[in-house]
């Protein structure tokens, strides 16, 4: 039997980001969206502040929020530097998504938690997310497109005051196996003091 640190090295090397065009069109089930956003809720958190606050969108939301993201794009890029390909890739790409997720982090009001640590809490959980996705078979892609912190997007996500949007997280099967992924070992990122 694979001990339990082979299977979590496994998982953490093989999770890869892929984006919606290599998705299939089977679509995930609920249980499963469940089970990834309890597993998120098990991130360390500081004051135990717990920041995160998911978005769902699947079914016909799906389009709403592909509306939504090109409207904000416009709304949040210079007309010169609009890019037509880019605003093609958001307004197809929740479509292709069985589920998007928005990632938000809400602030306890009056906190002496630095917001930096909320931040971390909420990347954590979104680590969370991707290992039990990739532990049920499926891939994911963490989406920070222009417009993703304006104002804009927090109206849209129902978001006030300190809280914040850090990204879309789209959700699906992948067509094909995907392809692995490769890192800088951890002794060039590394100073030991002894
Ligand atoms: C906070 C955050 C934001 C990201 N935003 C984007 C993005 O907007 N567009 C994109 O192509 N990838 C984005 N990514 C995913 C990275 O491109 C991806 O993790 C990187 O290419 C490494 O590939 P891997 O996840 O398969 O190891 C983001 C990742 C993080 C952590």
């Amino acid at each position: 039997m694979e001990s339990k640190i082979d299977i979590l090295t496994g998982i953490i090397e093989t999770r890869r980001t892929v984006k919606p065009e290599f998705f299939s069109s089977r679509p995930v089930e609920r249980p499963v969206i469940d089970h990834i956003l309890e597993n998120a809720t098990w991130a360390p958190t500081h004051g135990m502040n717990e920041p995160w606050h998911f978005v769902v969108f699947t079914g016909v939301a799906r389009q709403t929020l592909a509306d939504f993201l090109v409207q904000n794009y416009l709304y949040n890029t210079p007309p010169h530097k609009v890019n037509e390909q880019k605003k093609q890739l958001l307004a197809k790409r929740p479509l292709m998504a069985s589920h998007i997720i928005a990632i938000c982090m809400k602030r306890k009001p009056d906190t002496k938690i630095p917001e930096n640590e909320d931040l971390a809490a909420v990347a954590c959980a979104v680590q969370n997310m991707h290992l039990t996705a990739t532990a049920y078979g499926l891939v994911a892609y963490w989406s920070t497109p222009a417009g993703t912190y304006a104002n804009s997007t927090k109206d849209f996500l129902g978001l006030a005051g300190q809280d914040h949007c850090l990204g879309f997280w789209y959700l699906g099967y992948a067509q094909q196996p995907p392809q692995k992924g490769s890192r800088t070992p951890a002794a060039e990122k590394t100073v030991w003091r002894t």
